[in-house]
């Protein structure tokens, strides 16, 4: 079964960040195959790596969108994105450490920490781009 599926509440209505976000969720899925499968650690650090690499550029996108609208929302939308990403470094460090392996808990936070931006701050400053072309 598929761990988590897009759907259009998760749709911000700008396509670029949509496609993004469709990415990302595919790259949680893969870890998850992954881990259910029994892969080991090098397979797994890669595609954490790989998301981490991925999640950044992402970011970075987002908040280009937002200098180029002058987004009022940006010093705050930046620094949900900086803890983020900051949570999302500690946990690779622990898991590259090996004082933690990759758990469906940390599956959930990645979830959870998708979902929750998704829904509220990416989802205002699409709404903000929609100002713009109106
Ligand atoms: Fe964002």
């Amino acid at each position: 079964m598929t761990y988590l599926t897009w759907s259009n509440d998760l749709a911000v209505g700008n396509s670029f960040i949509d496609g993004d976000h469709q990415k990302l969720i595919d790259m949680v899925n893969r870890l998850h195959v992954l881990m259910s499968e029994g892969k080991g650690k090098d397979v797994l650090g890669k595609v954490l790596h790989n998301l981490i690499t991925y999640t950044k550029e992402h970011f970075r996108r987002e908040e280009d969108l937002m200098r180029k609208i002058s987004f009022p929302g940006l010093a705050d939308h930046k620094a949900e994105h900086e803890k983020l990403l900051a949570q999302v470094l500690e946990l690779q460090a622990k898991f590259e450490s090996g004082a933690a392996t990759l758990s469906i808990q940390v599956l959930h936070f990645l979830r959870d920490w998708l979902i929750n931006h998704i829904g509220k701050s990416d989802k205002e400053l699409a709404l903000a781009t929609h100002d713009m072309a109106h």
